[in-house]
């Protein structure tokens, strides 16, 4: 019988480094979201404050797929943090190889016990990682760590309606119990008081099988590797039944990303 840390140790080697991703998300959304907020910022004519260069926090880093984005398109230096050292190992590579690694610096940590010495920023951002703190919750302490009138962009599971077939439902009380309508999580925002919403869009289909794609190829290599091994093979089927929840519900959920101000 596996114990805890061993079912971990698997889920680690299903969610290898090598991944191409760690979550929902691809370069264009990326992308879209990070001219968003350069074009609002440069309407406002006074971000970034106080120096040239964008000073970005991203937090739950992952492996890095829009970290080297944000260093690639934005004039910045990343603070790129996250509590798995095999991928801030691979960040660091992958930051070699497409010639950022001067602009990016990642740290060992848990998102939700930031040391006051790392001070504040223009941006914080965070793509599918700031559920680990609670979204909210994320997003109201956090926001002692941008600079007044700093941007913040997030992106967050959440229900498209209130439709969803129960299987889907049920899935998704289980593994995200805090999953919101973006209706709702647009007005609970609002609520804290602590953020204007300058834009929030749905990211595509295709964001979903960026990471989708590989993590599928990646369980049928361990499906055969494990075929005597009912508890492996148990971890592998319940990863699958949340693609294949997507593949057949995709209508009903989805990642929205959320761009934020910082109210004063
Ligand atoms: C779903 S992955 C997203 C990774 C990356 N942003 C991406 O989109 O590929 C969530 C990431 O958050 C990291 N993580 C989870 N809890 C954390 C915490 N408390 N502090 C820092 N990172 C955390 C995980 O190690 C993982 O890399």
């Amino acid at each position: 019988m596996m114990n805890e840390q061993e079912q971990m140790e698997f889920f680690l080697k299903i969610f290898d480094a090598s991944l191409p991703r760690l979550g929902p998300g691809e370069d264009a959304s990326t992308k879209r979201a990070l001219d968003a907020v350069l074009a609002y910022g440069a309407a406002r004519g006074d971000w970034p404050q106080g120096s040239t260069r964008l000073r970005v926090l991203d937090l739950g880093c992952g492996n890095g797929a829009q970290t080297i984005q944000l260093a690639k398109h934005a004039d910045c230096t990343v603070l790129a943090i996250d509590n798995h050292q095999p991928f801030l190992d691979e960040l660091r590579r992958r930051a070699e190889v497409e010639g950022v690694s001067e602009s990016i610096q990642v740290r060992l940590g848990d998102m939700g016990k930031l040391g006051s010495e790392m001070g504040t920023f223009d941006l914080i951002w965070s793509e599918g990682a700031l559920y680990n703190m609670g979204f909210l919750n994320g997003l109201s302490s956090l926001r002692t760590r941008l600079v007044p009138d700093g941007l913040f962009a997030a992106s967050d599971l959440c229900w498209f309606d209130g439709d969803a077939p129960d299987e889907c439902r049920q899935f998704w009380a289980d593994e995200y119990p805090d999953m919101a309508t973006v209706d709702s999580r647009l007005d609970a925002i609002k609520t804290l008081k602590k953020y204007e919403v300058l834009e929030h869009f749905v990211l595509p289909e295709s964001a979903w099988w960026a990471y989708y794609k590989p993590l599928e190829e990646r369980l049928g290599e361990f499906r055969n590797r494990c075929s005597d091994e009912p508890e492996q093979l148990a971890i592998i089927d319940s990863l699958q039944a949340e693609i294949d929840l997507y593949r057949k519900h995709s209508k009903h959920f989805g990642y929205v990303f959320f761009l934020l101000h910082r109210c004063p």
